[in-house]
């Protein structure tokens, strides 16, 4: 019984009966197949990107964010910039208690290199209703290759609880045709 301790003090000793054997060899290979999973599903699958994780303080990321908003904002929606960069050029999008900031309007089917990160604590990127999810830390920055294919509103949702307005943490991205 487990909430006694084993009457053999040398436990790890005793031989293993067969039934346990057969069950961690099933675990240990469908430990292997999720894990060669996760590959095939970069490959096939439309999820696992490729993105790319790079050290940096929320001061600067800050600064840059606020660079582009200065340089490419065309309107303003309920006190939010709406922000439309050049086609190609960096965008940074800021999670932070509890907003986007700031509304990102991309090109379809041009490039961008998207670059997100934390002011504060873990949030979660996730990009509705194409369902692409990133985890964002503070301290770092999320960045990936994005090429949006189709025009119109998306949503953000933070999807890691962040504290007492996770919920209301929601946020616009728009895609337009050119
Ligand atoms: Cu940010 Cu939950």
């Amino acid at each position: 019984m487990s909430i006694s301790p084993p009457q053999e003090k040398l436990w790890w000793n005793e031989p293993i009966p067969k039934s346990e054997l057969i069950w961690i060899i099933v675990g240990f290979i469908w430990g292997l197949i999720m894990f060669f999973m996760m590959i095939y599903w970069h490959a096939v699958g439309e999820q696992n990107l490729s993105n790319e994780a790079y050290r940096i303080t929320a001061e600067d990321f800050a600064a840059r964010t606020n660079t582009m908003i200065e340089k490419y904002k065309v309107r303003d929606e309920a006190g939010f910039p709406v922000v439309h960069p050049p086609p190609g050029s960096d965008v940074y999008l800021i999670a932070r208690l509890w907003q986007w900031w700031p509304i990102l309007e991309l090109e379809k089917d041009q490039s961008y290199r998207l670059h997100i990160s934390s002011m504060d604590w873990l949030h979660g990127f996730s990009l509705q209703p194409v369902n692409i999810n990133l985890q964002i830390h503070p301290g770092y920055e999320m960045v990936l290759t994005a090429k949006p294919d189709k025009a119109g509103e998306y949503g953000i949702v933070c999807n890691e609880f962040c504290g007492i307005g996770h919920h209301t943490m929601v946020g616009r991205m728009y895609v337009i045709e050119k």
